[in-house]
């Protein structure tokens, strides 16, 4: 828990006193800023903040803080650090093979359809030790923080079999254990049908469901429960079965939807009142008007979209009709082989004509709302948790998403410490 001093900011951005949870529709334009800010993270939260101008009547208290470390953010934004409320970080190999594959005509389907894709995934990662998978995800882990990323979630669904998806559980577990940032553990259990269960689907789901579920719950292991219900994958009354399942342990459902086909994943997981419903590439007007008035953030995933050349999932539409939205990274070897969330504001406010304001939003306090993290995270709010980024020098705040690829965090602060970013 560190103590820190930030001054001369140029902007202080994502400030919000107002308790609220997500911010929807046209709140999405407010991201504020303070110009010419300070803030004070003591003991790793957020302690006070203001202008420049005011900084000389808080000199008391800053005297009675000790260790405190002070920066010059002279010409630097500063911002509340990104909440990436998807991901499957824990994987054991890249998948370049099937990018070449795709490259030369292959869909995404065709080879997941053929043995590759998720279950390629399965192969690899069931052949690894605990150890080892813990050593790739740490290293992934550590790199997303230095751009900026201060809360993550991390899902199973790589192990498909009841052993396989206790170890990977179980890496997750270990690195709460170590993580400086918050991690939320997501069983993914019903993440795709093994092989061996091809002619038996019912077989694996009473695997899941009588099998893997007590254990998941009886362990703790997980927060909360996914299905990828989409063509080719978890049919919509399979879903529905896992959702109950799931329900009765009282473990909350974030579910993969919409990817491939309009399928009916938004309908069934807004009926069991999932906390998230991510993808959705594929919905429309039934998809938003079932999602308004629903607990359920919509997540979308561009990088997604961006790697497997599929249509980005209609977010303008959705912010225009009144709801709110939440940007993830997805990262997976298979369909989003990069954390970063900047490059993914970036294809927000491209390819979705989200405005940066709108993006940010997305990706913090909306991605806060997603883990059950906003009392927490995803804004500058005083008695929030100290995490926040310092961006290198900048002209605006536009020039983050417009810069894309460009890593634009010089020192990520989580907790009141600084990491140093070195790039
Ligand atoms: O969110 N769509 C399902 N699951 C992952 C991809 C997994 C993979 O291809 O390895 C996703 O895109
Ligand atoms: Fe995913």
């Amino acid at each position: 828990m560190g103590n820190v001093l930030i001054k001369n900011i140029k902007a202080l951005c994502g400030v919000d006193e107002s308790n609220r949870l997500l911010k929807k529709g046209k709140e999405m334009q407010e991201f504020t800023c303070i110009d010419n800010a300070w803030l004070w993270i003591k003991d790793g939260m957020i302690e006070e903040y203001g202008s420049m101008a005011e900084l000389n009547l808080f000199a008391d208290r800053f005297t009675h803080c000790k260790d405190m470390e002070i920066k010059d953010a002279t010409g630097k934004y500063v911002l509340p650090s990104f909440v990436d409320s998807h991901t499957h970080m824990v994987f054991a190999k890249s998948r370049e093979e099937e990018f070449v594959m795709r490259i030369k005509g292959k869909s995404y389907e065709e080879i997941a359809a053929a043995g590759g894709g998720i279950l390629n995934s399965a192969a690899k990662l069931r052949a690894m030790s605990e150890h080892e998978l813990m050593q790739g995800a740490y290293t992934r882990l550590l790199e997303v923080m230095k751009y900026g990323t201060g809360a993550i979630e991390i899902k199973s669904g790589y192990g498909l079999t009841f052993e396989d998806e206790i170890k990977m559980l179980r890496v997750i577990q270990q690195l709460k254990a170590v993580s400086p940032i918050e991690i939320k553990a997501t069983f993914l259990g019903a993440h795709a049908i093994p092989m061996e269960y091809k002619n038996n689907r019912a077989e694996y789901i009473n695997l899941v469901i009588d099998k893997m579920l007590p254990v998941v719950a009886g362990e703790g292991l997980a927060d909360y429960f996914d299905v990828f219900c989409d063509q080719g994958f978890f049919t919509v009354d399979e879903t529905d079965q896992l959702l109950t399942a799931a329900s009765k342990y009282n473990i909350k459902a974030k579910i993969h939807g919409n990817e491939l086909g309009v399928t009916g994943g938004v309908q069934v997981a807004v009926k069991h009142q999932a906390l998230s419903v991510d993808h959705l590439e594929h919905i429309g007007e039934d998809e938003i008007h079932c999602l308004i008035n629903s607990a359920t953030m919509p997540v979308a995933l561009p990088n997604c979209s961006f790697f497997l050349g599929l249509p980005y999932a209609p977010v303008r539409q959705m912010i225009d009709a009144g709801l709110p939205v939440c940007l993830a990274t997805d990262y997976n070897p298979g369909s989003s082989p990069n954390g970063r969330m900047g490059f993914v504001i970036s294809l927000a406010c491209i390819q979705m004509k989200l405005t940066p304001e709108e993006a940010l939003n997305a990706a913090t306090i909306n991605g806060a709302y997603a883990l059950e993290l906003s009392k927490t995270h995803g804004s500058i709010s005083k008695g929030k948790v100290g995490n926040v980024f310092i961006t290198k020098e900048i002209p605006s705040l536009a020039y983050l998403p417009y810069s894309f690829g460009v890593p634009s965090v010089e020192t990520a602060i989580v907790k009141g410490n600084s990491i140093h970013v070195g790039f």
